[in-house]
């Protein structure tokens, strides 16, 4: 075993990811992007809000973490945003009793209430992780949201740290629709952080109390929830979906709306944009997610349906993204709640939207596009390294000299200054031999690299070095940005 024997290990060690407060013992649940992180995500990101906001003229907001605790009784989650947790008699360690049921007995428990799981607890045996011991059948009721209380004294407030970010969007979405000249359909997005107290925060970044949400809520009369934009050209996209039978069906998002196993056009044509996003963008096979419509037990209490995506990785089969059909359950319990009014006026017809979510977590998509752009150590290569597609990766070049001295190192100090001024991010390695600089680049998933040598000094000319095939071409100095930015430019007509 080595410390880059998985692509989760693999971010630790090159710090695309760092456990949180680590040097004071770490902080379950909890994780920093590192340099090479924080540029990964920037360009995930940056091509997401191109081809979720952008080609859709869509709008983002920014809002607060912090919510008053009306917001989150009004929309349910003081009631119900609540995992079982069992605690062991002899450890004192608490777990989620549901996935100990699931692991321990294959038992599927979705939906089953803490009555219903604490009767099989009672019944089959399910033990302590930790020491061993027999877990009691007395599974509570834990809340997952992290309370706060803002300000002092009298005029102190009760809050919670968010637990989604698509509240402050039905909050403001009165102000928003007003201020973007009354039309619907409306898409607003939120990109942004959310807290959920997890129980036993596990599985590096799939399980985390802090994570990263890019959250879309597309507002619309019902009446037209069948007419989309952009349709025509997504319609054939095809995707595979998991029914609820436990079935796959792979066909065109048109096809599968046709036998309604998709709950309106407006989750389809999302459908297709996810899958064209995760295959072409991430670089993830498209055998290695699927879509999954949730059955009526494992269904979000503000949803009329909904279909998740999910991609195969190390830890099993992991919803990605949540799309789910919340109807007018949002903007109805606001209005109810803070007494304002929630509903529009549209071509004289006054009512309250619907609302139509594609909700994607951002560390579960980062990990999934490195899991499968991670390539173990072989015979051609000794060390592990990222194939991530060019325009994810965290540099497009990297430039190193052949040898440090005669001349050599100030000439790739110079190619490295052309690059940037042409708008590439590089990095100029002069450190160790020229093979473990070609090692490290790969380890960062860096798709090329240019060397700088004794020919270079006579006729401008560099040599490019590709990730993928380790095979070098000499490229003349004049060609080399345009040919590196060919490269990084990604796919879907993103800019
Ligand atoms: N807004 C949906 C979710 O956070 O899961």
């Amino acid at each position: 075993m080595s410390a880059t024997d998985n692509a989760f290990d693999l971010l630790v060690h090159k710090a695309f990811i760092i456990p949180s407060c680590e040097v004071y013992g770490g902080i379950g649940g909890f994780y920093d992007f590192g340099p090479l992180g924080t540029r990964v995500k920037q360009r995930m990101l940056s091509a997401w809000r191109d081809w979720c906001l952008r080609q859709e003229g869509f709008f983002e907001i920014d809002g607060s973490v912090v919510v008053r605790k009306e917001v989150l009784v009004a929309s349910g989650h003081v009631k119900s945003f609540i995992d079982p947790m069992v605690k062991c008699g002899k450890c004192q360690e608490a777990f989620r009793a549901d996935h100990l049921i699931e692991e321990q007995l294959k038992r599927n428990v979705e939906g089953t209430s803490v009555e219903g799981m604490n009767k099989i607890l009672s019944k089959s045996k399910v033990f302590c992780p930790s020491c061993g011991t027999r877990l009691p059948a007395a599974i509570e009721e834990f809340h997952m949201m992290f309370p706060l209380s803002v300000g002092a004294g009298k005029k102190m407030i009760e809050g919670y740290l968010r637990p989604e970010t698509a509240q402050t969007i039905f909050i403001d979405f009165p102000k928003i629709f007003k201020a973007t000249r009354e039309k619907l359909p409306l898409g607003i997005a939120q990109l942004g952080r959310s807290f959920r107290n997890e129980i036993s925060p596990r599985q590096g970044l799939i399980r985390l109390r802090e994570f990263e949400q890019l959250e879309i809520e597309i507002f619309l009369d019902p009446e037209k929830i069948d007419e989309v934009a952009g349709w025509e050209k997504l319609k054939g996209t095809a995707v595979t979906l998991r029914k609820v039978d436990g079935g796959d069906e792979i066909a065109s998002v048109e096809a599968l709306l046709g036998k309604r196993l998709i709950p309106n056009k407006y989750v389809a044509y999302w459908l297709a944009k996810e899958a064209l996003f995760y295959e072409k963008v991430l670089g993830i096979p498209s055998d290695k997610f699927r879509f999954r419509f949730l059955g009526p037990d494992e269904t979000p209490f503000y949803s009329k349906g909904n279909i998740d995506m999910e991609v195969s990785t190390d830890y099993g089969w992991k919803e990605t993204i949540g799309n789910a059909y919340r109807t007018d359950h949002d903007l109805g319990t606001h209005a109810k709640s803070s007494g304002k009014d929630f509903a529009v006026t549209v071509d004289g017809k006054k009512f309250v939207p619907h609302v139509v979510e594609p909700s994607w977590g951002l560390q579960r998509m980062f990990y999934a596009a490195l899991e499968h752009a991670y390539r173990p150590k072989d015979r051609d290569r000794e060390w592990a390294w990222f194939a991530l597609p060019a325009w994810l990766a965290p540099y497009d070049v990297n430039v190193f000299s052949l040898v440090k001295k005669d001349g050599l190192s100030e000439k790739a100090e110079e190619v490295n200054s052309t690059l940037s001024a042409a708008g590439l991010s590089t990095f100029c390695d002069h450190s160790g031999s020229i093979g473990k600089r070609y090692a490290r680049a790969d380890e960062m998933g860096v798709p090329c690299c240019v060397t700088i040598d004794y020919q270079t000094k006579e006729d401008g000319t560099v040599t490019v070095r590709d990730r993928d095939t380790m095979k070098q071409v000499r490229v003349g100095m004049a060609y080399l940005a345009a040919m590196i930015r060919g490269r990084a430019k990604p796919p879907l007509g993103i800019t």
